[in-house]
């Protein structure tokens, strides 16, 4: 049930009885979106490298919500590593309704396309390509059988402005992210009708891959000529308020879309970021 609170609607424990694997779950927008689904019930898995901070996070979420919060080290770029965490997953919740499919690296800053290494390149795309791929793969084989109606689950990808509109500074993200997009649509088709695939594409929100700082975020902007039409930052919590959108019922009827929540530099159309080269 949708209720009007404040200045937001909220929508109050419509997770009860629903879980939630989120990868990428110890930072970032994947720990905000954690702690919300969290609090409106779910209970939840959550996947991440980085094993201190996971079980960090994951406690502090099993503290304050009192749900039931599952940590599992993964590297989702690793098939085998995918595939034993989706077995496990399975057998310490009795249903993944959600997936918020989003660990994501932002590595080789500064390089061209035609300077880029292949080590960045064949990381970057390990990572935030065939990571999301795999992850999918084993999770939605399950999610599928699943007798929640009118849906059986829901997977939301996370993409970036940069897998639209070009920054040649990071060019093999820029790849990586264009490729989750295609990857939403081919899911959202094989899946449907049981299951509902979408994307978010952010724009730029202090996070981890900002090194939680603002001011290195303004930095990157600024030399790539990056202005927000709604001018001002993105935040955690701008992810958190579609994600919260896309697992509710208001999003029934949604499927193979990907949303733009950049505060309109996509949209609008402010100039693509570009690079001074020596050439
Ligand atoms: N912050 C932004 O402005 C922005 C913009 C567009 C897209 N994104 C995307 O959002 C997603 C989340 O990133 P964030 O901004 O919250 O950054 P973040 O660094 O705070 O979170 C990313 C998380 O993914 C984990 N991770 C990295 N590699 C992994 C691997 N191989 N296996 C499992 N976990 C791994 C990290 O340990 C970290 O906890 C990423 O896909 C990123 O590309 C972020």
């Amino acid at each position: 049930m949708l209720k009007f609170n404040g200045e937001i609607f909220t929508m109050e424990r419509f997770l009860e009885g629903k879980g939630a694997l989120i990868t990428g779950g110890a930072s970032g927008f994947g720990k905000g979106v954690a702690f919300e689904y969290a609090k409106r019930g779910a209970d939840l898995v959550l996947v991440d490298i980085n094993e201190n901070m996971l079980e960090e996070t994951s406690k502090l979420i099993e503290t304050e919500t009192k749900q039931k919060v599952i940590p599992i080290t993964c590297d989702v770029s690793q098939a085998n590593q995918v595939k034993k965490m989706s077995k496990q997953a399975f057998e310490e919740l009795d249903n993944i309704f959600i997936l918020f499919n989003n660990a994501g690296i932002g590595p080789g800053y500064g390089k061209d396309i035609l300077k880029v290494d292949e080590k960045i390149w064949n990381s970057t795309i390990d990572v935030n390509l065939k990571g999301q791929w795999l992850v999918s793969k084993f999770i939605c084989r399950n999610m599928r059988k699943q007798s929640f109606e009118p849906l059986a689950g829901k997977v939301i990808h996370t993409s970036s402005d940069m897998g639209m509109v070009v920054d040649i500074t990071v060019p093999v993200y820029c790849i990586s992210k264009a490729g989750i997009i295609t990857l939403m649509q081919l899911l959202a088709k094989t899946l449907a009708p049981k299951i509902a695939v979408n994307a978010i594409s952010p724009g730029y929100h202090v996070t981890g891959i900002y090194a939680n700082s603002e001011e290195t975020m303004v930095k990157t902007m600024k030399i790539g000529n990056v202005k927000t039409p709604l001018n001002r930052v993105g935040t955690v919590e701008d992810i958190v308020n579609i994600a919260l959108f896309l697992a509710s019922s208001a999003s029934n009827f949604i499927t193979g879309h990907n949303f733009v929540i950049d505060g309109g530099i996509v949209e609008v159309g402010v100039p693509a970021n570009y690079l001074k080269t020596d050439f």
